[in-house]
């Protein structure tokens, strides 16, 4: 008996799969499949560094094929069939327009700070704004989607219309204007209908951390967790980005992301 339970089970498993089928109202294929999101061309520029290479690790994970641009490609840490690496410079709009034409979507994840400026202006995230801008305006309705990483501190709200940054919380010198500068490119963002952009405010903290897929989006205003914290990793910023970029809920306007 023990010997013939184990082939008499799939043939009585077989014949009720059968009989539910022929019973079973009939379902088509639309209504029962999962709807994949559809696989996009991206460029990343920033994917040497800390934001950026988690952006392209999680979009490359998820089928889409990235292109990592790098002052220097070498510095691009991640090896992907789907990935290629290419030599070009995000304060540059001819560089960015040689690049960028024909893909579905832009990210700008850079970083750095101008030592020969304190002026939030100069700093590497406004003059990339300025370059982005400038290129995709170009590009008129064939410039993909954009989306800039910018930081939360200056371009949050406490609540709507209330700008959250404290002056004094802000260092002096070119890493205060970095942080300042962000502001200038969401300003400028602000002013643009051409093409469709998404500026994307981490929380107020943002490191390197774990990837848990637990977080939440919201818009203008800071999120703060129970313990009134506004914190979210790195990897799991990237997961919110390449959520966005599939599912896009932030044309024209601001998102940020924390736990
Ligand atoms: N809580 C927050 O709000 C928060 C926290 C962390 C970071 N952030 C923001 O997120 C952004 C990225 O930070 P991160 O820590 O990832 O920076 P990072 O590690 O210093 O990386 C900076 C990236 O910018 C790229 N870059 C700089 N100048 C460039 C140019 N001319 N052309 C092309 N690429 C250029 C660098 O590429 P190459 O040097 O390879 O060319 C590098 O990949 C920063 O703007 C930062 O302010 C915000």
């Amino acid at each position: 008996m023990r010997n013939r339970s184990p082939r008499l089970l799939p043939i009585t498993l077989l014949y009720a799969l059968i009989a539910s089928l022929a019973a079973a109202p009939s379902v088509s294929i639309a209504q029962s499949a999962v709807v994949e999101p559809a696989l996009q061309r991206i460029v990343i520029f920033g994917a040497s560094g800390r934001v950026g290479s988690r952006i392209v690790a999680e979009a490359l994970a998820r089928g889409h094929a990235v292109t990592g641009v790098s002052r220097n490609p070498t510095r691009i840490p991640t090896e992907h069939p789907q990935l290629t690496k290419v030599r070009g410079d995000v304060m540059d709009p001819d560089s960015i327009e040689a690049i960028v034409i024909g893909f579905d979507a832009v990210v700008s994840a850079i970083g750095g700070n101008n030592a020969e400026s304190d002026d939030p202006n100069d700093s590497f995230p406004a003059r990339a704004g300025r370059a982005l801008v400038t290129a995709l305006t170009r590009l008129g309705t064939a410039a993909p989607r954009l989306i800039v990483v910018g930081g939360g501190s200056t371009t949050l709200e406490s609540s709507p219309g209330v700008r959250f940054d404290d002056p004094s919380d802000i260092p002096t010198g070119p890493r205060g204007a970095r942080i300042l500068g962000h502001r200038v490119v969401l300003d400028l963002l602000q002013a643009v209908d051409s093409f469709r952009w998404t500026f994307a405010s981490p929380a107020l903290q943002m490191r390197p951390g774990e990837r848990t897929g637990r977080f939440r989006t919201g818009g203008s205003v800071v999120l703060r967790d129970a313990n009134g914290v506004s914190a979210i990793s790195m990897e799991d910023f990237a997961i919110a980005i390449v959520d966005e970029l599939e599912n896009a809920q932030y044309i024209g306007a601001q998102m940020t992301v924390a736990y």
